[in-house]
């Protein structure tokens, strides 16, 4: 019964707050109009997501989506034969276990890139840093080869090929990659409801016992900014996190607040893949958040004082609510797959 009411609570508070946020308004400038050879693509963008913002240069269209999808799956932007789909691969979420890549989900409403932050921007930035100089594309192999300038010149109208271009596509294509049909989804739109475990896991997660949605914020489940959640006390190399960036002593340890959409598929966890499971990572939370002077200022409020002393319940509830932001539509999309 007390959940039952919880949930109407939730469900209502959620709508209200959320609806709304999402306009439909494309970019600040006047858009660029598409050539007419084009078809333009209108991405799907949930009431409780952030407004979305297109570049006025850079318009989605049908054409430009799918040169960026066969982009992503080709190893010809790198040197060494990896292709983006290689370390980022669909049924992980566009992530992968192996060199613990970043997920590749609602990217379109982010601004902050690397866990680090070292790419701030626009998806047309961080995809400029991917091809100039993560992959260093060698852009004669795409002007030599047999098929790509015809793509390109239809999309950019433009004799030769850029890595501009090359980002420019694989920055349409990116902004497809939108996760917003997982069980949680469904129930905010009514079409579900929640078991009591999952239930009782969302509302750990929603208030202050469990606090993490105060940077993995309902909708998009990030927050689009840098916290130290308390994995180190001392920091050394990659563990400096935005301090790498900024050299700035406030930056130290803290990181881009990962989502927790499709989080069931992106382990290991934490930058550097400290934790194998979810159930590691909420006793992180649970008992093992360590003091430094730029921990997060939500650990030191009176309920984390000695930790969140969950029931071994609790844990599993909060596992169970995570488990709901899993979208099997989003990793089962054939016009994300391999073309
Ligand atoms: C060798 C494996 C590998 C390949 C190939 C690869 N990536 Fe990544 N990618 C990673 C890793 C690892 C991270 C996290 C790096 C970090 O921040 O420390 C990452 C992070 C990212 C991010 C940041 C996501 C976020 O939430 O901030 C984007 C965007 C991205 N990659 C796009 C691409 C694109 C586009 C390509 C192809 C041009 C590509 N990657 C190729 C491994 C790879
Ligand atoms: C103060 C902000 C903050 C709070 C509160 C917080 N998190 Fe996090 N969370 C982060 C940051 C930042 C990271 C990435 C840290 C890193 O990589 O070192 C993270 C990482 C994670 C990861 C790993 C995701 C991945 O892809 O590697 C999970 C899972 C997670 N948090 C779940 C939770 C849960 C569940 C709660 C509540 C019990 C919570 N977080 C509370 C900021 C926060």
């Amino acid at each position: 019964m007390k959940s039952f009411n919880y949930s109407i609570i939730f469900a209502l508070a959620l709508m209200i707050a959320l609806v709304a946020s999402c306009r439909k308004k494309e970019t600040e400038e006047t858009p660029e109009p598409l050539p007419e050879a084009l078809t333009p693509y209108t991405l799907n963008c949930p009431p409780y997501f952030p407004q979305l913002i297109i570049p006025a240069d850079n318009q989605l269209s049908v054409e430009g989506v799918e040169l960026g999808r066969k982009l992503y799956y080709d190893t010809i932007l790198s040197n060494n034969g990896r292709a983006c789909a290689n370390c980022h691969t669909q049924q992980y979420a566009f992530s992968n276990p192996v060199p613990n890549s970043m997920s590749h989900v609602n990217l379109a409403w982010n601004n902050k890139f690397l866990w680090n932050g070292l790419v701030e921007g626009k998806l047309e930035d961080i995809m400029a840093f991917e091809v100039n100089v993560f992959f260093n594309t060698d852009v004669t192999k795409l002007n030599n080869s047999s098929t790509y300038p015809t793509l390109f010149k239809k999309i950019f109208n433009s004799t030769s090929i850029t890595t501009q271009q090359v980002a420019y596509a694989l920055a349409q294509f990116i902004r497809t990659q939108s996760s917003t049909n997982s069980k949680f989804d469904k129930y905010l739109r009514y079409e579900t409801t929640l078991s009591p475990n999952e239930m009782n896991g969302f509302i750990l997660y929603n208030t202050e016992k469990g606090d993490c949605f105060h940077c993995h914020s309902l909708g998009l489940f990030n927050d689009n900014a840098y916290h130290n959640n308390g994995n180190d006390s001392v920091f050394v190399g990659v563990n400096r996190g935005h301090y790498e960036v900024t050299g700035n002593a406030n930056d130290m340890g803290k990181f881009k607040t990962p989502t927790l959409r499709n989080v069931e598929l992106t382990a290991p966890y934490m930058h550097d893949g400290r934790f194998a499971t979810l159930e590691d990572v909420i006793e992180h939370y649970n008992s093992g958040v360590k003091q430094s002077p730029t921990l997060d200022p939500i650990f030191s409020k009176p309920n984390h004082l000695f930790g969140l002393q969950l029931t071994s319940q609790e844990k599993s509830d909060l596992v169970a609510f995570l488990k709901t932001l899993t979208d099997s539509t989003f990793i089962n999309n054939p016009a994300l797959s391999h073309p």
